[in-house]
């Protein structure tokens, strides 16, 4: 008997072994158990230095359900510290994504300095819009005793997402409806009035408009609409406008009227939307790092899904009248002590050993083009790799993850994912690694991709050639 025992335990502790890879992120944050989706109503406390993160979480297992607002705070955007729920279901429905502002003129009358979240309900008979309000910060709501706020007779109306507007003195509210979004007006976030919709003409409409943000910059809009299925690359994918807000509608700059501008192109960055009161005038989001082809059966254990690091969001012209927005690292990440390699590739094969402790690192490589593709493989001792490839033939920047590791818990997970390679004789890249995601940064942001990647061991071994 004891020998049978021991045997087992041998199996056991090999089978382990054979995957000992925990898939939890270091420096990205996640929920401590259970299921996690979009982040929601996040807003910097500008008095006591927080960022506040809510997200959508399911309290009692790892796949999609009984919405709740969680709740994390940080110093520093990369170690959280979790607190009590601060939004849960109840007699009107679940608690979907939304936002949070700051009364700081009390305009609501819940108090002066209140944060105040403005949700959608959920239930089987319809989506409508509603509010809770915080007298300690954001760490505990109330319910309005009014709600809901906001309803219409149509299937997909949520993601509110709220912003001050300083020219007419009011709130202004931009939520998904359908395949458009529609904006109102309110003077106490209470009381709304409708006053444009914008969207069925322009973009992509593979899927359903969900969590839109208004990101206003010193003269330009960006308006941010996330969609899912029809994203670039399958499934879930984050879209964007540019043009200007004028209080009543979003007109579109006409150089950007027939172009669909991705912010990230991978298959891992959804639901992205801005932090409420960020310092310095800073324009800072987050995406939900995840698609929902595969999110709900993804290989981590005890929890489901992760944040990206946040990014601070720059909108550039590029001459014509016509803009990008650059995406990059919040420079809070500029003290992530992880460990770091820099390389240059001059035309010369090279490898390097990876000594990151369990894939946490940031590779910064500077790659030079010349008339062949450049290809950047990450691999393990179990032949399973990632291939990046900067191919100036065709002009384009792939990531290969159909060999990445696990990779058949779901069809559409192996993927080749593509970009537009930027202009120039040399491309800087800076990726960031973190157990099982890659977050990729070209030219300072011209453009991002953001993947999952599961390998069975750490990839230990860099070659480009
Ligand atoms: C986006 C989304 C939102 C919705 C929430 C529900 O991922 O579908 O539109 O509010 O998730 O969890």
């Amino acid at each position: 008997m004891r020998l049978i025992k021991t045997f087992f335990l041998l199996v056991c502790c090999f089978l382990m072994g054979a995957c000992k890879m925990s898939y939890r992120p270091a420096y990205h944050h996640s929920p401590q158990q259970n299921w996690m989706n979009d982040p929601n109503g996040m807003f910097y406390d500008d008095v006591n230095h927080i960022w506040h993160l809510y997200y959508q979480h399911n309290p009692f297992a790892t796949t999609w359900g009984n919405m709740t607002w969680a709740h994390a705070t940080s110093t520093d955007l990369i170690h959280w510290e979790e607190h009590p729920f601060a939004i849960t279901p109840d007699s009107l429905g679940d608690i979907f994504s939304g936002s949070a502002v700051i009364d700081k003129n009390n305009t609501a009358g819940f108090g002066e300095n209140a944060v105040v979240a403005i949700f959608t309900y959920s239930e089987r008979k319809g989506q409508m819009q509603a509010i809770a309000y915080s007298n300690d910060g954001g760490y505990t709501f109330t319910k309005y005793d009014g709600n809901p706020v906001l309803t219409a007779d149509i299937k997909d109306f949520r993601d509110p997402k709220v912003f001050w507007n300083e020219v007419d003195q009011q709130w202004n509210m931009v939520l998904a409806a359908g395949q458009e979004v529609r904006f109102y007006a309110s003077s106490n976030l209470k009381d709304w009035t409708y006053l444009s919709s914008f969207g069925t003409d322009y973009g992509c409409h593979g899927g359903v408009w969900e969590c839109p943000d208004l990101i206003r910059f010193d003269n330009k809009d960006v308006l941010i609409v996330n969609i899912n299925p029809g994203g670039i690359h399958g499934g879930s994918a984050t879209q964007y406008f540019v043009g200007n807000w004028d209080g009543e509608n979003f007109v579109i700059d006409p150089s950007q009227r027939h172009n669909t501008y991705w912010m990230d192109y991978g298959k891992d960055h959804y639901a992205t939307v801005s932090f409420h009161n960020a310092p310095d005038n800073r324009k800072v989001v987050l995406a939900w790092m995840s698609n929902w082809q595969y999110a709900e059966v993804v290989p981590t254990k005890g929890f489901r899904s992760q944040n990206s690091i946040a990014r601070d969001v720059e909108l550039v012209q590029q001459g014509d009248n016509s803009y990008r927005l650059y995406v990059h690292p919040s420079p809070e990440y500029a003290n992530l002590d992880i460990p770091a390699y820099d390389l240059s590739y001059t035309g010369h094969p090279l490898t390097q050993k990876l000594s990151g402790r369990d894939m946490v690192e940031c590779l910064r490589l500077k790659v030079q083009l010349g008339a062949e593709p450049v290809s950047i493989m990450l691999s393990n001792s179990k032949d399973e790799y990632v291939e990046l490839v900067c191919d100036p033939v065709t002009h384009t920047f792939s990531m290969d993850r159909t060999h990445s590791g696990l990779v058949d818990f779901h069809p559409n997970f192996a993927a080749v994912t593509s970009a537009p390679l930027p202009d120039g004789e040399e491309v800087d890249m800076v990726i960031y690694i973190d157990r099982c995601s890659m977050e990729i940064f070209l030219n300072d942001g011209y453009v991002t991709m953001t993947n999952l990647v599961f390998p069975t061991k750490p990839y230990n071994l860099l070659t480009i050639k």
